[in-house]
């Protein structure tokens, strides 16, 4: 149940069909060239995307804007001290400048980094250090209707067979990330995060958790690992992060923020390395590219992201909106994650090949048929790889009410009654970078 009511409301409109159809044409049928005007309920992704408490804008007056020694900063350390149990921050402006922060102070070129899976731009700051980036996610992870509490956990064991091949002394680093984003926001439990710990104390690495979603995973612990049935999800986020030893936090996501980010350790020599290459590239060690005001809307959010209510409303209403699309007999990857639902397009339209784009037909087509925008996570926005087709519909904080997420059920339904007559697309302009050609690249219907 939605414990908020609305003090500021944003105007939203629905344009029409024809409209949505001249839309979509005018993107080169890319949902990232739409204007954000032609769209009704937009789930291209939870990153920065929520909405801010009236203690947060509150905050955001008393935002101190010094150079060095801003008061907002100390309300940031205290936050990540009192919801993270991290006693050094290192601030910078996004989750991958904290990346770029953390993973250029402790990797070398050559080196390998195990993660349960590594997100985009975590695989490209380790790829920019030198360093190899080798996923390690439970087999469980890519099975769509595979039963499991924790799927987004990592393997040991498959960590263990890339150590025997290359060598403990070639990992200085492993990562968690929670949740398990690339693997369809899953969760990953307490007990998983203790044998991490134990595994980098075995081959004497630095253990850090991305942890961006932090209390989405903590409240699913309390609702599926035993261990922790009466425990409190902050209880559960200070217990899971307590086993790392930094931390890198992209303040868009459970940081309940538009901006923002940082790295948080305990160890004083990884503080004082990563403050320097902090001031170097994200500026000095007390803003890190934020604005004061940026600073205290996210200390504020920290504590926020961990009140039950909240966080039970959060998590609920994405399992709302993924138990709703699958009684329709649609797809859905099981069980439904913390921010988003995947959709399995390969299986929704069975009948385009993966060279003629399943996942942005079926994203074009939801937008089409009800002006919600999601994106495609298949073989348009990674091509060369043999990643499942999937459409993510990521679900921005504390922002929709259950008629929006209604009228996303309802859109997806009755694109689903017509699958047997969507086509293929392929790809007319694209720019050099293949890599990140999704962002732009330019699509005609077959
Ligand atoms: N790590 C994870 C697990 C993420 O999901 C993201 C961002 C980042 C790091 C980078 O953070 O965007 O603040 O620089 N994920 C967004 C998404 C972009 O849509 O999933 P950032």
């Amino acid at each position: 149940m939605t414990t908020y009511k609305s003090k500021m409301v944003e105007r939203i409109h629905l344009p029409a069909r024809e409209e949505r159809a001249a839309n979509l044409e005018a993107a080169g049928y890319n949902l990232f060239n739409l204007d954000a005007d032609d769209v009704f309920v937009d789930l291209l992704t939870d990153s920065g995307t929520g909405t801010m408490s009236d203690e947060q804008w509150a905050a955001m007056i008393r935002g101190d804007e010094a150079y060095a020694g801003s008061s907002s900063f100390r309300k940031l350390e205290d936050a990540v001290a009192d919801v993270m149990g991290f006693d050094y921050v290192v601030p910078a402006h996004q989750g991958r400048g904290a990346e770029n922060v953390l993973y250029g102070t402790i990797l070398e070129e050559g080196d390998v980094v195990l993660n349960n899976t590594h997100f985009d731009t975590t695989r490209a700051h380790v790829a920019n250090q030198g360093a190899e980036a080798v996923d390690c996610p439970v087999p469980e992870a890519s099975e769509f209707d595979a039963e499991g509490d924790f799927k987004g956990n990592f393997s040991v064991d498959e960590a263990r067979r890339v150590v025997d091949e290359v060598g403990a002394d070639a990992v200085p680093a492993v990562i968690l990330t929670i949740t398990n984003n690339s693997a369809a926001g899953q969760p990953v439990s307490v007990a998983n995060t203790r044998e991490v710990r134990e595994f980098c104390d075995e081959i004497d690495a630095t253990f850090v958790v991305d942890a961006c979603r932090f209390a989405e995973n903590a409240y699913f612990v309390t609702q599926r690992e035993p261990e922790f049935a009466d425990a409190s999800v902050a209880e559960v986020a200070r217990e899971q992060l307590s086993y790392a030893d930094a931390a890198v936090m992209s303040g868009k996501k459970d940081g309940l923020v538009n901006i923002g980010g940082f790295v948080a350790c305990n160890d004083e020599t990884l503080f004082e390395h990563a403050k320097q290459r902090g001031i170097l590239y994200e500026g000095f060690s007390t803003y890190g590219g934020m604005s004061g005001r940026d600073i205290e809307a996210m200390a504020v959010g920290l504590r926020e992201a961990v009140e039950e209510a909240y966080i039970a409303d959060r998590v609920e209403q994405v399992r709302f909106l993924g138990e709703r699309i699958a009684e329709h007999g649609v797809p859905v990857f099981q069980p439904v994650g913390g921010h988003a639902v995947y959709l399995d397009a390969g299986a929704f339209l069975p009948h385009i090949p993966a060279e003629e784009f399943p996942g942005q037909a079926l994203a074009v087509e939801i937008y089409r048929e009800g002006g919600v925008r999601c994106v495609e996570l298949g073989s348009f926005a990674f091509p060369d790889s043999d990643r499942p087709e999937l459409v993510r519909m990521a679900v921005p904080r504390r922002m929709y009410h259950k008629e929006h997420i209604e009228h996303v059920v309802d859109t997806v339904a009755a694109v689903w009654e017509r699958r047997d007559e969507i086509g293929g697309y392929e790809v007319v302009d694209e720019p050099p970078m293949k890599e990140i050609r999704h962002f732009s690249a330019e699509l005609a219907p077959l």
